[in-house]
């Protein structure tokens, strides 16, 4: 196999957008616009990643350039696609293969079409291929001008504004996705002029130049004209994030998950959902969340970057941050999981309680109105109603450690660092400020005094 580079092109300005921020940084459905063009073009392993960066370079540079791999061209005046292409080219010298050309603000190409391109262009070793798209309004695109009356080869791709009404006509349009043998390329680029309506260099006009010097020019045809959406406004940018979540969607059902509304169930694309389980609506499930199967996720919760082993129920309104649930455990309503937190197989964690970088073992309880800390529980632990962890003494966090067996009353404190040894009880009600030993009772609050009689007296007075 040839080697495969990928160009995207990202320096237009996105007037429309209204917006302070570059177009392809723009989020849909998580992902910014060209990260998802670049979650796609991951599927043909390119060699090298140019963006061509102009309009607010140094913001799109900085969002991206941590990541291994990619380079950026600068086209500071944007002249056309055509001299945005050409921007490339040096970060391509001595390189051979196939140049795929992408666009930064189309995020709906998928994986698959794009091998289809590549193996295309590839297979017919042509010098160009163009991934078109038949549509019912094909305004604005530039139009797929074939030979013999529209039947035969691509003879020329012509843009909206300078197209002749019967080119209007046609309803075969250019994605601007392009494949590209990468040898005649750059040299080619170059005759491309500025003879049309919008005074641009056109990269589409290598079509006809290419076949004026009888180099092979080919073409793969979408199945879904959608992939090639593009974004230019708020409106496009939330259709585009609505056809990715209904994607989304459809494959989990079809997976075998139920999401008892779809229309507002908002789960990621790198989420996944084993069968079987049930999805509530108003339902948040981001990043890289994985949730088993046989689990109920109960209207209007939360969960990032987090996994959810089988069978396990989160009730309404839950909030779950880079944690992890076992199977068979339960939580909420109304609980919050911060990071590195760890609910155990079948444990508990009830209305109102906060858990951070604790974990709760196996069969453990935490019912109701809680805050654990940095807390280290054990198995089979029964940590009462209102039990606060005082983990932060205002300048550092501290440990707390409880055992298995032991039994927290309800309105305790436990100041860290503190220990709760095995089957040890606290008394409802304390402050524990000293370790507990295994299998004591630790009570600390103060002594109860009954005056008898005294409300009657009172009342007399
Ligand atoms: C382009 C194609 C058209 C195709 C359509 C598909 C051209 C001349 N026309 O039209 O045939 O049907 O895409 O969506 O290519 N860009 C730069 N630098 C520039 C100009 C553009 O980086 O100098 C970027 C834009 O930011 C955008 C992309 O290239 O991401 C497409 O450019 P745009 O001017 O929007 O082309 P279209 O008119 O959409
Ligand atoms: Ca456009």
């Amino acid at each position: 196999m040839p080697d495969n580079h990928v160009v995207i092109l990202a320096a237009g300005k996105g007037t429309r957008m209204k917006s302070a921020d570059p177009k392809v940084l723009h989020r849909a459905a998580g992902f910014s616009l060209i990260d998802h063009v670049l979650r796609a073009a991951a599927a043909i392993a390119p060699a090298t990643t140019v963006v061509v960066v102009g309009h607010m370079a140094d913001r799109v540079r900085d969002t991206l350039g941590k990541r291994p791999g990619l380079a950026f061209a600068s086209q500071e005046v944007q002249l056309g696609t055509g001299h945005a292409l050409l921007q490339a080219e040096s970060h391509l010298a001595g390189k051979s293969g196939t140049v795929v050309l992408l666009s930064g603000d189309a995020p709906l190409l998928r994986p698959a079409s794009l091998r289809a391109l590549v193996q295309a262009h590839t297979a017919r070793g042509a010098a160009a291929t163009v991934l078109t798209a038949r549509v019912d309004r094909p305004q604005g695109y530039g139009r797929v001008v074939r030979e013999d009356s529209g039947r035969g080869r691509i003879a020329a791709i012509v843009e909206d504004k300078d197209a002749t009404p019967a080119e209007r006509e046609i309803d075969e349009i250019n994605s601007g996705i392009y494949a590209f043998a990468l040898e005649p390329l750059f040299a080619s680029l170059r005759s491309i002029g500025v003879a049309n309506a919008q005074g641009e260099y056109y990269l589409p006009d290598l079509v006809k130049i290419y076949r004026e010097r009888g180099l092979t020019v080919e073409t793969v045809t979408l199945d879904d004209s959608r992939e090639i959406l593009g974004v230019n406004s708020r409106r496009e940018l939330a259709d585009v994030a609505a056809i990715l979540r209904a994607t989304k969607n459809d494959e989990l059902m079809a997976s075998g998950v139920t999401l008892i509304d779809p229309a507002t169930a908002w789960i990621g694309p790198d989420v996944t959902i084993g069968a079987d389980t049930i999805v509530h609506p108003n339902v948040y499930l981001e990043g890289q969340t994985r949730i088993g199967s046989g689990c109920e996720i109960h209207a209007g919760v939360r969960v990032i970057d987090s996994t959810v082993d089988d069978g396990a129920v989160i009730y309404n309104y839950c909030v779950i941050t880079a944690s992890h649930i076992a199977s068979g455990a339960q939580v909420g309503p109304f609980a919050h999981l911060r990071p590195q937190s760890d609910v155990g197989e079948g444990a508990k964690v009830g209305n109102f309680t906060e858990l951070k970088k604790t974990t709760l073992g196996k069969g453990s309880k935490a019912s109701h109105l809680s805050y654990l800390g940095d807390a280290t529980i054990g198995e089979k632990v029964n940590i009462g109603a209102g039990t606060i962890i005082c983990n932060y003494d205002g300048t550092h966090k501290h440990p707390t450690v409880i055992e298995d067996g032991a039994f927290i009353g309800s309105d305790s404190q436990l100041v860290a660092p503190v220990k709760v040894g095995k089957g040890a009880y606290v008394a409802a009600g304390s402050s524990i400020v000293e370790d507990v030993p295994a299998g004591a009772l630790g009570i600390a609050r103060g002594k109860q005094a009954n005056k008898p009689g005294w409300v009657e007296k009172n009342r007399k007075k």
